[in-house]
């Protein structure tokens, strides 16, 4: 599995933190989910190689955490806050708005594989909300209009990316 040197030295550093290195599966995991997007069967294996578990121990965690994705993520991932403060203003609508627009179930991928919406938990900007965030970037105060403005430059994104 290939994974960035940044975070293989994470993962050396993290290891040392736990008398016992199977301990250190957890964090192991959410590593290499930030680095690849999802834990795929061959990650599954290389965590359990590097810290002397079976397999079948790392994939018991994979499928009970629901924070581990078991599928690729999109090209572009939209997390939307679904916690109270954007609830109340319209989370879900701006939620809704986003699956509509690129006609994807939510936590799921959308069929040219673009676009990956999940709602999230607070994102730490209550007082704009709906707060969402696609890839590393914060969007504040998306109301249905702006959800729209925004699908469009990802579409358009996507269709420059395709023009040779
Ligand atoms: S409730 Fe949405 S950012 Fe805190």
């Amino acid at each position: 599995m290939n994974l960035q040197p940044a975070t293989l030295l994470k993962i050396d550093e993290v290891i040392t933190h736990y008398p016992v290195k199977r301990s250190a599966v957890l964090p192991l995991l959410h590593l290499v989910q930030e680095e690849q997007g999802w834990i795929s069967p061959e990650a599954v294996e290389w965590i359990a190689q590097k810290l002397e578990l079976q397999p079948i121990n790392v994939h018991e965690l994979v499928t009970f955490y629901p924070m581990f994705r078991q599928q690729p993520i999109g090209r572009r991932h939209i997390k939307v806050c679904r916690t109270l403060s954007c609830a109340l203003v319209g989370g879900y609508q701006v939620c809704e708005e986003f699956r509509k627009q690129f006609d994807c179930r939510l936590g799921e991928t959308s069929a040219d594989g673009e676009v990956t919406i999940e709602f999230v938990e607070c994102l730490a900007s209550c007082g704009t909300g709906p707060v969402l965030m696609i890839d590393e970037e914060l969007h504040e105060n998306v109301d249905v209009a702006k959800a729209q403005a925004l699908a469009a430059r990802i579409k358009q994104q996507a269709a420059a990316r395709g023009r040779p």
